[in-house]
């Protein structure tokens, strides 16, 4: 059930116009280049990875929805044609979903600036594609849209501060943005979670490319500041990551899988043995197996004589035997059978074969891309 957000009569916004120029609208981005998750990115969007089981993306599409946007524009590069088959027209969400192409990866104030004919005069919310947020960020939307006018931006306490854009603030307001600094003044990055107002395009309209060549959302952001435009910050109290790289999605993983409710939808024959929480979907198969949650074990996938260990995902249509595998990803459609050695906090991409022999030893850290194929011999 989701309710819907308007902004404030204060902010010139009519209350309950959907769909109009001047309502909450999103804009998710799904464009640029994931060069930190290859080889999973050579065949798939970045935003496409899934955490259990899910696409990084869909959480951003939900999240959105929850807080009451149903309006929603994904902008789309290069992998534009994955991103919308896995997308659809966003019905299944409970959204209105509309592509926005982005000729090149020109930067984020790029892709906002390809997005203004769809956003119009609403006040909206930007969400990078790749960050996750568990726990959605209603809470802050509805201080946004409270707000009535100026900017808001969320902020999240990171070890390196110069892989982020760094905020200062006072009393709240943040007074200067810069973007991955070389001598950060603070330790509190701008995660990708931006809430705006169209003054932004004029902002937009001035900038000039960075020293990487993009137009920054940050220098945007700072120029909102020099104009004299209120632009407010509230540090994030739930768990947030970008999810560029591997052991970000494993991380990521691990913290939706804590959140589990014990469900077997699936079939466990009785020689299996099963600790909560995990999830078994409906057309799923586990056989001599343990279970040890939290885990999920999605439709058509098969488990065979084999432990499964906790924070694990295994996607659809996998068979998985004779394996011992914990604090994984596997992706669909991938083999993994007869490995006798464990594999651990492995990230295995979707149409893998792994086919071992009888090595023993210490446990293997795998990172196979689509399409991978491993044969292992005997001894
Ligand atoms: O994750 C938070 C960080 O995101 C902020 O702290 C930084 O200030 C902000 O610049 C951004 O930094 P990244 O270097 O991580 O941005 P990235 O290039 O990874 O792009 C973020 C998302 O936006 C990603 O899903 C790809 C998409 N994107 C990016 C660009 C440059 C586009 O759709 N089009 C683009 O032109």
């Amino acid at each position: 059930m989701t309710e819907t957000v308007t902004a404030t009569a204060e902010s010139g916004v009519r209350d309950g116009v959907a769909g109009g120029d001047d309502h909450l609208k999103g804009l998710i981005l799904s464009g640029g280049k994931g060069s930190r998750l290859r080889p999973f990115t050579y065949t798939n969007a970045k935003q496409l990875v899934p955490i259990a089981n899910k696409p990084v993306l869909f959480y951003a599409i939900e999240q959105l929805v929850e807080s009451g946007i149903t309006d929603i524009g994904v902008i789309v590069g290069d992998t534009a044609e994955q991103v919308e088959a896995a997308v659809g027209d966003g019905k299944r969400f409970g959204a209105d979903v509309t592509f926005i192409h982005q000729d090149a990866p020109l930067g984020i104030a790029h892709a906002v600036k390809t997005a203004q004919g769809y956003l119009g005069q609403s006040p909206f919310v930007l969400y990078l594609g790749d960050n996750f947020v568990l726990g959605g960020i209603k809470s802050y939307v509805e201080r946004f849209v409270g707000m009535g006018a100026g900017s808001q931006i969320l902020l999240h306490k990171v070890e390196d501060p110069q892989s982020f854009g760094i905020a200062e603030l006072v009393e709240g307001r943040v007074t200067k943005i810069v973007e991955k600094p070389s001598d950060p003044t603070s330790n509190l990055a701008v995660i990708g979670i931006y809430m705006l107002r169209p003054a932004v395009f004029d902002v937009i309209d001035r900038l000039k490319p960075s020293g990487r060549g993009e137009l920054e959302i940050t220098d945007a952001l700072q120029g909102l500041i020099d104009g004299g435009q209120r632009l407010d910050a509230e540090v994030l109290d739930r768990y947030w990551i970008d999810t560029g790289k591997m052991d970000d999605i494993l991380n990521a993983n691990t913290m939706v899988l804590g959140t589990i409710a014990h469900r077997i939808e699936g079939e466990v024959d009785e020689r299996s043995r099963v600790h909560e929480p995990v999830i078994v979907e409906e057309g799923a198969r586990v056989s001599n197996s343990v279970l040890r949650g939290p885990l999920i074990v999605a439709a058509g996938t098969e488990i065979v004589d084999s432990y499964v260990g906790a924070n694990t995902s295994i996607d659809s249509g996998c068979r998985i035997k004779g394996c011992r595998i914990e604090g994984s990803v596997v992706m669909e459609n991938t083999v993994i059978e007869d490995i006798h050695w464990p594999i651990v906090k492995s990230m295995v991409g979707r149409n893998v074969e792994l086919r071992g022999g009888h090595n023993v030893g210490a446990g293997y850290s795998l990172t196979l891309g689509d399409h991978s194929r491993i044969e292992m011999p005997d001894g």
